[in-house]
């Protein structure tokens, strides 16, 4: 719903309260044109730097593992990062078909014989896992922890190359690919000099690979004002790309990759909750939502305050900022908010109004926990020609697991 223009005002307004006469709160909602939008910022760019048949783009399934929503990345032509078996079931279940690439922590010779069965492309990280793979399969990766620290939790280590190249000696077998994650939420410099890092990797220890993935962990800007300046510089990322490729005669012939995740999700969700109840405490109110930490957990664990609009109960947007309030969630636990820290709210927040957390597409229903009993949130697609599109239904009071529908239902 957000950022495009012919969502904005009464028709945005008419559609979160037909979400909440048919689903009510707490309720996810996703706009297709914000996703797709988000794709083809990142094929723009690539287009722009001329890298458009040289960089694959693999969205990381676990960001937002709805079917639905990657079934519209697939139309836009990109694949899916898995870490799972199960991540590669629930595609299937939904017969969707698009690249996939597997880059796990570590997996079990049972796990590993089904991913190299399907002949997919694992980007291990173990040299025991590499020894069971390459024994079997031509298409295998490594998975390098190249930071500084050489302290990330999955990855083979810089001083466990020359045991690589002994399994391969020895097999007489070559790695496919070499994979590399720099971590969530890298700035523009962190991952140019990523990029650069790898590709001294792939010059001294890996020339033969046929691909190189530089992994996610493109930065989303949450606190910035525009669109624009939230979503990582893609643009300025690419032509820098090009110029290292160039610069480090990567021949034409390695495919490069990137799993990004936050950065195509993000802004593509929106969180609508209740205001159940308002009491004001030292002079900052306490709102006390149906929403809850379960529900988005991640912005808590990171510290992350996420931008909010707030409608009275008939949907009308409330600007006023004077006023400011803590938000709540609904559970016992006594860190449940729905993100930390004092917000800026109109002076006196009704109860029975809305409030809408923006930027929470990525890592937020995925996440929903078990703990502390809430049903899941139902969860609705705005398609690109405005139909509402049940895509998940809020569960009985008994069910704990997000019901993820097969077949949408049509709202409206
Ligand atoms: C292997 C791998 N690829 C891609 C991603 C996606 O990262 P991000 O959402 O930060 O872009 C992750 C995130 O943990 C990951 O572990």
């Amino acid at each position: 719903m957000v950022n495009s223009d012919d969502d904005k005002g009464e028709m945005k307004t008419n559609r979160y309260r037909k979400i909440v006469e048919h689903c009510g709160t707490p309720t996810f909602i996703y706009s297709e044109k914000t996703l797709k939008g988000n794709v083809q910022r990142i094929k723009r760019a690539l287009d722009d730097a001329s890298l458009a048949d040289r960089v694959d783009i693999y969205a990381a399934y676990f960001t937002n593992s709805h079917p639905r929503l990657f079934e519209i990345l697939a139309e836009q032509g990109i694949g899916a990062t898995l870490q799972g078996v199960e991540e590669y079931h629930q595609l299937h279940s939904w017969g969707l078909k698009l690249p996939l690439v597997v880059s796990p922590t570590c997996l079990s010779d049972k796990d590993l014989e089904f991913f190299l069965d399907k002949q997919l492309q694992v980007n291990v990280s173990l040299p025991e896992e590499l020894e069971y793979a390459l024994q079997g399969a031509s298409n295998t990766g490594v998975r390098l922890d190249l930071s500084a620290e050489q302290r990330q939790r999955t990855g083979l280590k810089i001083d466990e190359l020359d045991e690589i190249k002994q399994i391969c000696r020895r097999l007489k077998k070559q790695v496919h690919a070499i994979h590399t994650y720099p971590g969530t939420g890298s700035n523009f410099q962190k991952l140019v000099k990523h990029a650069e890092d790898v590709f001294k990797v792939y010059k001294k220890h890996f020339s033969g690979v046929k691909e190189i993935n530089l992994g996610g962990g493109f930065a989303f800007d949450y606190d910035a004002d525009s669109t624009e300046d939230k979503h990582f510089p893609w643009r300025e990322y690419f032509a820098k790309l090009a110029s290292l490729i160039d610069q480090f005669q990567i021949p034409n012939n390695v495919r490069i990759s990137i799993e990004p995740g936050r950065d195509i999700f993000a802004d593509a969700g929106e969180f609508l909750v209740s205001v159940n109840r308002v009491h004001t405490r030292r002079g900052i109110q306490q709102v006390y939502t149906d929403g809850s930490y379960v529900f988005m957990p991640s912005a808590t664990i990171r510290e992350r305050q996420h931008n909010i609009r707030i409608y009275d109960e008939h949907f009308r947007e409330v600007e006023d900022r004077s006023g400011s309030a803590e938000l709540n969630g609904c559970t016992t636990l006594s860190s449940d908010f729905l993100f930390p820290g004092i917000v800026r709210a109109p002076v006196h927040i009704q109860k029975g109004s809305y409030i809408l957390v923006q930027d929470i597409g990525a890592y937020g229903s995925c996440q929903h926990m078990e703990f502390l009993n809430k049903r899941p949130a139902a969860e609705v697609l705005v398609t690109n020609e405005g139909v509402l599109q049940l895509i998940t239904e809020s569960g009985n009071p008994t069910d704990k697991i997000r019901y993820a529908l097969c077949n949408p239902k049509l709202i409206g």
